[in-house]
């Protein structure tokens, strides 16, 4: 198997203190409050363990899997629940964990379904953000770093499942 070349963009160093940042954002925000963090899988995996150690306040985490319907590169506007949450989320103060944003519309179908189950709140805060590729809207309230449109791997990212354990934000040469 060939290599690939891995141009690191955002070290570990820095993703590990912005993290810290965004946690202290988030305590402060919801301070009193109990907090449900829900993991959009399998990107989010990395990014909301290393923001759950960092939250003081009372907390609970559930997961959820979802996929875009279509192929390829490209999500359509809906999304299919491949595997969904263990819990009902009514009442509680919801924060989606994602990985990245890149069109929008994973996120926005996703938000969909979540507010349909009447959570108290719904917010969403994502690691990496893609602004310049933003088709549908979505509203982001906490977001770790905005990025150029750049395939990055890397902090639960994957390049075909690969590169997921990188402890860094990294591009793939191609
Ligand atoms: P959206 O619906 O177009 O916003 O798609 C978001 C999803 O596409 C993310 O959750 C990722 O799984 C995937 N994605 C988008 N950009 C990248 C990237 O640069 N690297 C790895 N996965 C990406
Ligand atoms: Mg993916």
């Amino acid at each position: 198997m060939m290599k690939d070349a891995i141009r690191v963009l955002i070290d570990e160093e820095e993703v590990d203190a912005r993290i810290n940042m965004v946690a202290q954002e988030i305590n402060k925000d919801y301070y009193g409050k109990t907090l449900h963090l829900i993991c959009v899988l399998k990107g989010g995996a990395f990014f909301m363990c290393e923001l759950a150690k960092r939250i003081t306040i009372p907390l609970s985490m559930d997961f959820m899997y979802v996929s875009s319907y279509g192929s390829g590169t490209v999500s359509s506007g809906n999304v299919k629940i491949k595997k969904d949450l263990d819990e009902p989320i009514e009442g509680k103060n919801v924060l989606i964990v994602e990985d990245i944003i890149d069109s929008g519309r994973t996120l926005k179908s996703l938000c969909g379904i979540l507010r349909g189950r009447n959570p108290e709140s719904l917010e969403v805060c994502t690691l990496l953000d893609k602004p310049d590729r933003r088709i549908v809207d979505v509203d982001v309230k906490y977001s770790c770093f905005n990025i150029p449109d750049e395939f990055v791997v890397g902090y639960g990212l994957d390049y075909d499942q690969k590169y997921r354990n990188l402890p860094y934000i990294g591009v793939v040469e191609i």
